[in-house]
């Protein structure tokens, strides 16, 4: 993929961890090599969930510095706020007025709320707020302000982006050609990136190792990571190894295919290997986590990044939001 306008949006709602990172992060810095890319930091989007401003503020520095950290080109791609680009709130509403309702009665995260409230015995509606069961228009109108092509998301959020091609669909057919249909791009099976005790890494599981833990916490939950009860002298199976599916995201092809065969050769503890995919890991984060150390104690020099993302974004946001107003108001 080249030369494609590819946008995407992260919720700072939590520390990232390292399947965030293999499954996604990682890829997103890798391809906006080739193509102009936005990244945004999606603050309206948590507003449904946290309530407490100076918890927002925090973690979209923490997203803001760990894009920095970890080499996002700022000259080829677009990092901001997003509720820094005005034109996001007002194309929101104007969307309103295309959006089915019944479009948003079928998104799945909504849907969860309710079938978690009647299970509960509650009103279907309990606590559910408009932020949440309008969250795809606002997401529509994130993805159509660019002019976006491709998103790249988790499986989770594929169904939001198909809502925004279906949105501007609909827009398209009543006002006449305004916006590109953008299209999802689904990274590889993230469930491949296991957690401490070997499912899927996830905050659900309270099985992760965060991104830029201090080395003496990766250490630790490293050392944590479950394995079965082989002796040293023992082979060992890499591919059902949690040690060894990690190892094979930091680590080269030489280095990889070497600690197969330790695995498979037997005479290596789980121990030693743990102390292997330590080093490694630390030797690959160690450089951007200081870094990001750095940018968190310096935060006026984020704040200067996002404003200058936003100034460009805004360019296009501007655009856009005149060829919609023009189309729908004249
Ligand atoms: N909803 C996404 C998530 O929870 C974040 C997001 C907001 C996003 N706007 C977006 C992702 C636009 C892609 C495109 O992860």
């Amino acid at each position: 993929m080249e030369n494609k306008i590819v946008l995407t949006g992260i919720k700072p709602t939590g520390t990232p961890h390292l399947g965030n990172y293999v499954g996604a992060l990682k890829p997103l810095i890798e391809q906006s090599k080739t193509n102009k890319t936005y990244i945004f930091i999606a603050d309206l989007h948590a507003l449904n969930i946290i309530k407490n401003p100076k918890d927002i503020k925090q973690h979209t520095y923490e997203i803001a510095a760990l894009m920095i950290a970890l080499g996002l080109d700022l000259n080829n791609s677009i990092l901001f706020r997003q509720s820094d680009i005005v034109q996001v709130y007002q194309l929101a509403t104007l969307l309103m007025n295309v959006t089915p309702k019944g479009l948003m009665n079928r998104a799945h995260s909504y849907k969860a709320a309710i079938d978690k409230n009647t299970a509960a015995g509650l009103d279907e509606d309990a606590g559910v707020n408009m932020g949440l069961y309008t969250y795809p228009i606002l997401m529509a109108a994130d993805i159509l302000l660019y002019d976006t092509d491709v998103v790249p998301v988790g499986a989770d959020q594929k169904q939001h982006v198909e809502f925004a091609r279906d949105i501007a669909g609909y827009f398209n057919h009543t006002y006449g050609k305004t916006f590109k249909l953008p299209e999802p791009i689904i990274g590889e099976d993230t469930g491949i990136i296991p957690g401490l005790d070997g499912r899927k890494m996830s905050k659900s599981y309270d099985n992760v190792i965060p991104l830029f833990a201090p080395e003496s916490e990766l250490k630790k939950k490293i050392m944590r990571i479950i394995t079965d009860s082989k002796l040293p002298e023992e082979p060992k199976d890499p591919d059902t190894s949690t040690i060894f599916q990690l190892y094979k995201n930091f680590a080269t092809e030489s280095e990889i295919a070497e600690l197969r065969e330790k695995f498979l050769a037997g005479g290596m503890g789980y121990g030693t290997a743990k102390t292997i995919l330590f080093e490694k890991i630390n030797s690959v984060l160690s450089g951007p986590r200081a870094e990001y150390e750095r940018l968190m104690s310096n935060q006026s020099e984020i704040d200067k990044i996002l404003e200058e993302g936003a100034k460009r974004a805004r360019i296009v946001a501007e655009k856009t939001f005149e060829r919609v107003h023009k189309a729908m108001l004249g």
